[in-house]
C-alpha cells in the first residue's frame, strides 16, 4: 500500500490495519489519523470486507496521542481544527472491529482499542489512561467509553491515578473480550475475525448496531429497537437459508444479503 503511517492487508473476507509508526510506538499523530480513518472506511463501504482487525506491533498496540505533536497546538488550533475528531467516524463504522492488542494500549491507544467492538489482548498487553501525567484528560472518548465498558470504579481508579493494568486484569473488569498467549495473538484474532466474517453480514450489521443502541438508550426503547430489527432481519435472504439450512441439517450458504 501507500501509506507511511499503517499497512492494510487482507485475507479472504477479513483485512487488517496494522499502525506503522514504530519510531513512535505507534503514537497517533495527524497524518495516522486521516490515512487511518480514510482505509477503514473504504474498507467498511466495500460489501466483500466482513470484519476488520486492527493491530500494532508487539511492543505497542499505540502509546496514545502524539505528545510532540500536541505540545504545539493552542486552544484555536484543536477546536477550529476539530482535533481527534475523525477518530468518531472509525467508531462508527458498520463492519465489525476487533482490536488485536500487544503491548502498550496507552490514552488514544487504549481509546482506539475500546472504539472496536472486541478487544482481544496478548498476554503483554498493557492498558491505561496516563493523560492526567500530562495535565490533561482524556480526548478520543476514554472517560466516557471506559466507564461503560469497566464501570465508574475501576475508571476512576485508572483516569484519575493514570496507571497501567495488564490483560489480566483487563480481562477481569470487562476491558478486554479474551486473553491470548503473546505469539498466538494474531492467528487467534484471525480465526474470530474469519469466523464473524463468514456470517451473514445484514445480520452481523444489525446485530452490532443492537447491541450499540444498548449503550445508547433505555431498556424499553433498546428492546423494542431489538424487535422491529429482528422483525426486518425476516426480508434478508440470508435468514430464509439460515433457517432452511438448519431445518435440511446443512450448513448455510450465506450470500450476504
Ligand atoms: C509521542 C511518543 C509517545 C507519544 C512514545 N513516544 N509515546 N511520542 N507521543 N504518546 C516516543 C518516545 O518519545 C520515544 O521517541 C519513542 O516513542 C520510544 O518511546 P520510549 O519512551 O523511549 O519507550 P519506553 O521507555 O519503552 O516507554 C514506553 C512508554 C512511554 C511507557 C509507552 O513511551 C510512554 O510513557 N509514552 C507516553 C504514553 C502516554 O502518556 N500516552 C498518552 C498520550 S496523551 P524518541 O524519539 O525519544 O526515541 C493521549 C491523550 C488523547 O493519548 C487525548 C488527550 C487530549
Amino acid at each position: 500500500t501507500d501509506h507511511e503511517n499503517i499497512v492494510v492487508s487482507r485475507d479472504g473476507r477479513v483485512a487488517t490495519i496494522t499502525l506503522n509508526r514504530p519510531k513512535a510506538l505507534n503514537a497517533l499523530n495527524h497524518a495516522l489519523m486521516t490515512e487511518f480513518v480514510a482505509a477503514a472506511e473504504e474498507l467498511d463501504a466495500d460489501p466483500e470486507v466482513g470484519c476488520i482487525v486492527v493491530t500494532g506491533s508487539q511492543k505497542a498496540f499505540a502509546a496514545g496521542a502524539d505528545i510532540k505533536e500536541m505540545l504545539e497546538q493552542s486552544y484555536a488550533d484543536v477546536y477550529v481544527k476539530d482535533w481527534f475528531s475523525a477518530w468518531d467516524r472509525f467508531g462508527a463504522l458498520r463492519t465489525p472491529t476487533i482490536a488485536a492488542v500487544s503491548g502498550y494500549a496507552l490514552g488514544g491507544g487504549c481509546e482506539v482499542a475500546m472504539m472496536c467492538d472486541i478487544i482481544v489482548a496478548a498476554e503483554s498487553a498493557k492498558f491505561g489512561q496516563p493523560e492526567i501525567n500530562l495535565g490533561v484528560l482524556p480526548g478520543m472518548g476514554g472517560s466516557q467509553r471506559l466507564t461503560r465498558a469497566v464501570g465508574k470504579a475501576k475508571a476512576m481508579d485508572l483516569i484519575l491515578t493514570g496507571r497501567q493494568i495488564g490483560a489480566e486484569e483487563a480481562e477481569r473488569s470487562g476491558l478486554v473480550a479474551r486473553v491470548v498467549p503473546t505469539e498466538e495473538l494474531l492467528d487467534q484474532v484471525g480465526e474470530i475475525a474469519s469466523g464473524i466474517a463468514e456470517k451473514s453480514l445484514p445480520a452481523v450489521y444489525a446485530a452490532k448496531e443492537a447491541v450499540q443502541v444498548a449503550l445508547e438508550s433505555t431498556l424499553t426503547e433498546g428492546i423494542r429497537f431489538e424487535r422491529r430489527t429482528f422483525m426486518a432481519a425476516f426480508a434478508f435472504e440470508d435468514r430464509t437459508e439460515g433457517m432452511q439450512a438448519f431445518s435440511e441439517k446443512r450448513a448455510p450458504q450465506f450470500r450476504h444479503r
